[in-house]
């Protein structure tokens, strides 16, 4: 039987900060409904990755004092071992700065330009000086640069812009006749609504204010601004635009893209819209799942309130994160976590209802029939309903997944893991146990609840992969393909389980939320680093011998050749010094100009880079010099003797 080829994608993420469990939901939902594909047969393509240009990145690498790509290796890396923690299993990673996407990239940009849906405009914006950044009305915060809280000037960038008007109609013609399209239906509306018809305004695509993206070939101070370069991913991954198209050819059009509410319009309207400039096919479908809440806001690093999924999986392991995950966000709309719902529920649902059944099956099993699944024998009535939802909840599944319904999915598994649960309080083994004459229905009863958890622990796979595989070793089982699911007979009466440790543990929840609420206060302290050690201590003769004067910066230049070195004239109150201050990376020579500041005036003069330095202009920083400052002596006049 060959296999249908199935795409799905994830977004890929921004490499700037620590992903939250928010930001992880997308991944963990992909990857859900990949393994499921994947198990009920299909060819599975499951991507996911980073989007790692834009001024953002270039200025966070700039601050630390790194190359932008120094930073976001680092940081992708992390990205890389937080999907390995969350058993995460794509089968491609694309970085927007891998080399076979930057040329396709530039491909796309440059068929777009050539057939006229690109011009060069002008964008009109706001501009902070000190950032080098260009803001949007919308982006300033109280009228003032976001980032560093200063005035920011009126101003125009030259630019490329996308006739997205040109292809509206045909966009929303298309929405209409292909309902699937955008899921969840009320999304539809919004982006219909909302953004289509009251028409769209061009898309600037390149910008010249900072250089941290992929060239436009043919003008090179641009680069392509993010939503071009990001969006192509999803068909550069599989080869578009090079001299292997085999994967395109093979799976292109994607079935899914997975993405939060946040980026729908993006992915609905921009990104179709570059797909019919470029005369492709659209992708299937686009669903825009919510958001992960936390006491009503959205889960987000600047609000300050994320969870980090790294301490949750150390805590609870990485399926009670990923159920908690799958679970509480129901199709389309917002889930919320704080940490007594994710425990009550890893309790409940984990620990009582799934890790009670396999635990007390197996404890049978090894207590009746030494440790030997038995062949069935006498049946009775009360058997067939758990036989019949047995065999119908794989259906079920599937449909739900289908429809993208990941938790309504687990729903069903766990209407299963509860029926079987009501089947040993029906049949009380511990009662036929004590009877000879009933072995054989014990043999049925016991029969029946190990292939219940087989079938069980084969759904499960897709979601909690790491469980399903516990659960098998404890039956002694090997992992149950799709089809053996459509009888209630796959175990093999004569396997030996084996009794393992406990799954799910009960957790104390009082004492695990105390736990968790200490932490996360300790996280929200800023680690102090220590002090560095005060040097040998000196008398108030020594300290005579330093003569520092206020001085005023009248000229400063860079040094050529020298990007760490500044040039500054400065006045004593009657005498001009040159000094040379390596202080470039903080400071832009006009922002020394006209400052007051304190000079060691009597250190011996040295030669720097070919230059003359009379003196030391005084400075504060942090230990790691990520911050400095020139010491201030106020309002002092030219030439003020400090002491
Ligand atoms: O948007 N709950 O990347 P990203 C649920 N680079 N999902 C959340 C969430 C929350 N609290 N916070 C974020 C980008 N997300 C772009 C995508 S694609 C061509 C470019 C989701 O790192 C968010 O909706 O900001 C998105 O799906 C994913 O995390 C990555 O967000
Ligand atoms: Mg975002």
């Amino acid at each position: 039987m060959s296999k249908k080829p199935y795409y799905i994608t994830t977004p890929i993420y921004y490499p700037s900060a620590k992903l939250h469990i928010g930001n992880t939901y997308t991944t963990v939902a992909a990857d859900a409904i990949a393994r499921f594909k994947r198990f009920t047969g299909h060819d599975v393509m499951f991507l996911t990755g980073t989007d790692e240009h834009g001024q953002k990145l270039q200025r966070i690498a700039e601050e630390k004092g790194v190359t932008p790509k120094e930073y976001v290796d680092e940081i992708v890396a992390g990205i890389k071992d937080l999907w390995k923690l969350m058993d995460i299993s794509y089968d491609k990673f694309i970085r927007t700065t891998d080399d076979y996407h930057i040329s396709a990239v530039q491909k796309i940009f440059n068929k777009l330009y050539e057939q006229g849906d690109i011009y060069k405009g002008a964008y009109e914006g706001w501009y902070c000086t000190p950032c080098e950044a260009f803001w949007t009305e919308t982006q300033l915060k109280d009228g003032k640069c976001p980032d560093c809280g200063r005035p920011v000037e009126k101003a125009k960038e030259e630019a490329y812009f996308f006739k997205m008007s040109k292809y509206a109609d045909r966009l929303l013609e298309y929405i209409e006749s292909h309902p699937e399209f955008i899921q969840p239906e009320s999304r539809k509306n919004e982006m219909v609504n909302n953004f289509l018809k009251p028409g769209l305004q061009d898309l600037c695509v390149s910008r010249t204010s900072f250089n941290w993206g992929i060239p436009v070939e043919f003008d090179k101070g641009h680069v392509i601004y993010v939503w071009i370069d990001a969006l192509s991913n999803y068909i550069t991954a599989l080869g578009y635009n090079s001299d292997n198209t085999e994967l395109y050819n093979k799976y292109w059009p994607a079935d899914v893209h997975l993405i939060g509410k946040d980026i729908l319009r993006f992915h609905t309207i921009y990104w179709p819209i570059m797909l019919m400039a470029l005369g492709l096919e659209l992708p299937k479908q686009i669903f825009g799942h919510g958001w992960l809440l936390v006491d009503g806001g959205k889960m987000s690093k600047s609000m300050g309130n994320v969870v980090d999924p790294v301490v949750l999986v150390e805590h609870f392991g990485v399926d009670a994160v990923r159920y908690f995950l799958l679970h509480e966000i129901p199709f389309g709309s917002d889930g919320l976590f704080n940490n007594e719902i994710f425990i009550k529920k890893t309790n409940s649902d984990l620990a009582n209802d799934l890790g009670n059944l396999v635990s007390r099956t197996v404890t049978m099993i090894e207590k009746y029939f030494d440790g030997v699944i038995p062949a069935p024998d006498e049946k009775e009535a009360v058997d067939d309903e758990l036989i019949k939802l047995a065999l119908e909840v794989p259906g079920k599944v599937e449909k739900e997944i289908d429809k993208l319904k990941v938790s309504d999915a687990l729903d069903h598994i766990w209407t299963l893991i509860r029926r079987t649960n009501k089947y040993i309080d029906e049949t009380t083994p511990w009662v036929l146990g004590k009877e000879e004459s009933r072995k054989g229905r014990l043999a049925t009863v016991l029969y029946n609840l190990a292939e219940s958890l087989r079938i069980t622990s084969a759904l499960l796979s897709s979601f909690l992969p790491s469980t399903s595989a516990k659960i098998n070793s404890q039956l002694g089982v090997e992992v149950a393909s799709w089809n053996s699911l459509s009888a209630f007979d796959g175990t093999s009466a004569g396997t030996k389980v084996n009794k393992g440790e406990v799954m799910f543990p009960r957790i104390d929840v009082d004492a695990k939320i105390e736990e968790l609420n200490k932490l996360s206060e300790a996280q929200k302290q800023p680690e102090r680093a220590p002090m560095t050690p005060i040097k040998e201590e000196i008398t108030i003769d020594d300290f005579d011998k330093i003569d520092l004067r206020v001085v005023k910066v009248l000229e400063c230049e860079p040094v050529k050749k020298a990007k760490k070195l500044l040039k500054l004239k400065v006045d004593l109150g009657g005498e001009i010094r040159q000094v040379i201050s390596g202080v470039a990376e903080h400071y832009k020579p006009e922002e020394l100009i006209g400052k007051n500041v304190i000079l060691v005036a009597n250190l011996k003069p040295v030669t720097l880079r070919g230059e003359l330095s009379q003196g030391m202009i005084l400075y504060g920083s942090t230990d790691d010099d990520s911050k400095l400052l020139a010491t201030n002596p106020g309002d002092l006049p030219t030439g003020s003797i400090v002491r």
